[in-house]
């Protein structure tokens, strides 16, 4: 089976009632991302940013996969599928996809403050201060913040490289590092972009579908059909 990518952004869960970061009405316009989304922010208020993420993850549990999600989980019938997300819900899982790399974190889980590999899954919407690991130190919000490494970019970079073709979905490509994963593509594989406004790629062999996800991926499914079709 060809290897095929899906690099999701924000855009792939706002059918699902879900908010994006950086158009009109999204996040970065009601909040200031130095004071809810950065590791600054955290040791400045850490009352604000768990009342932010807090607020994500209740709204996440009200939320389900979008008809975008569910076609993206049934190109693993044809392909081999990677899906990579800067998303830190879990509408691809819960849609069905396998195979699922979170780049900036996980809004269902929390990680301790002084062991990184301590990572509980939460099953309520509400983070509080005062909540600790088994060390007995107080829990964060397993995500990625501004300032902060990116740890799961080394396991993404050989997905991007081996890929045989590349999706890229929902996504504005302005964070770094994230979004200079689509320069690790070979060259001249086929990549697919599904966003109603365009984002800035500068790739040969690109297909813009400017749409939402839901349709996007739907169109992305008979562009893929007749590309196995001929070979
Ligand atoms: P952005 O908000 O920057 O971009 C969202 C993209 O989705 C835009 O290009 C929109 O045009 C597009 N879009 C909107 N609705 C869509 C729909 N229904 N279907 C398809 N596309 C749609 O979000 P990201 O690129 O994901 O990081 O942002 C990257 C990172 O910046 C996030 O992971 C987050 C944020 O700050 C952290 O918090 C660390």
């Amino acid at each position: 089976m060809k290897k095929l990518v899906v690099f999701t952004g924000a855009g792939m869960s706002q059918e699902s009632g879900l908010r994006t970061f950086r158009e009109m009405g999204g996040l970065w316009e009601q909040y200031d991302v130095n004071d809810v989304a950065s590791i600054d922010a955290w040791h400045r208020n850490p009352e604000l940013v768990m009342d932010f993420y807090n607020q994500r993850r209740k709204q996440l549990m009200e939320a389900s996969p979008n008809k975008g999600h569910y076609g993206i989980a049934a190109l693993e019938k044809w392909f081999d599928v990677q899906i990579i997300t800067q998303n830190v819900d879990d509408l691809h899982e819960r849609a069905g996809s396998t195979n699922i790399l979170h780049l900036h974190g996980e809004l269902l889980k929390a990680r301790s403050t002084i062991d990184p590999d301590l990572i509980y899954t939460l099953d309520h919407w509400e983070l509080k201060l005062g909540d600790k690991c088994e060390k007995g130190s107080q829990l964060r919000p397993h995500i990625v913040w501004f300032g902060e490494q990116v740890p799961a970019l080394n396991a993404a970079i050989p997905m991007v490289e081996n890929a045989d073709i590349l999706v890229v979905a929902g996504t504005s490509l302005a964070v770094y590092p994230a979004a200079g994963l689509v320069h690790y593509a070979k060259n001249g594989i086929p990549i697919f972009v599904i966003d109603p406004n365009r984002p800035g790629i500068s790739r040969e062999n690109v297909t813009f579908i400017e749409e939402k996800a839901g349709k996007g991926v739907e169109m992305l499914m008979e562009k893929l059909k007749n590309l196995i079709e001929n070979g």
